[in-house]
């Protein structure tokens, strides 16, 4: 028997502040378009805004629908934009933001499981990592160097080989 053992580290910032220019940028886009979300049912609006590597910027937020399994999450509005408006072209990276109605917005999320999914194949078809940059409308960012840290042992096309 053998035993893997997976860790990553990820960077810790206790304000936008602490961030560079670029990022900061990124990050203050992606709280702003939290208000295009449209998430009438959780009152949890999602803002995702992407810097391409071509310098071209695309955003997504959530959209959700009576109909609860139909709604999108943003980071996969953001992908389906950018897969089809450039198609192709690598994503440098994705801020992520929240501005929750009915509570605080004060700490970083995560994307959920199916959005990793989505982002790994994303960063494996361009072949270049996606890096993450979360936080909510204040409060501490996390930054990610890369989205398949957040899905260790992912099932993709190679397994369908
Ligand atoms: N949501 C996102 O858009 N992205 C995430 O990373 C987490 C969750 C959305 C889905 C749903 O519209 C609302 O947030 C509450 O789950």
């Amino acid at each position: 028997m053998n035993k893997e053992e997976y860790r990553f580290a990820f960077e810790v910032y206790d304000s936008i502040e602490e961030l560079s220019k670029q990022d900061a940028w990124l990050l203050n886009e992606a709280r702003g378009v939290t208000e295009s979300a449209y998430a009438p049912y959780s009152n949890f609006n999602v803002g995702a805004v992407a810097k391409l590597a071509n310098g071209e910027i695309v955003a997504g937020t959530n959209q959700e629908n009576a109909s609860y399994p139909v709604g999108l999450c943003a980071e996969r509005v953001l992908l389906a934009s950018a897969s089809t408006l450039y198609p192709h072209i690598a994503i440098d990276a994705i801020a992520i933001s929240y501005n929750n109605n009915n509570g605080e917005s004060n700490h970083p999320i995560s994307p959920c499981g199916i959005c990793r999914q989505t982002l790994v194949e994303y960063e494996e078809r361009v072949k270049q990592p996606i890096r993450l940059i979360l936080s909510g409308m204040e409060g501490k960012v996390y930054v990610i160097e890369k989205s398949i840290n957040l899905l260790p042992l992912s099932f993709g096309s190679v397994d369908l080989k």
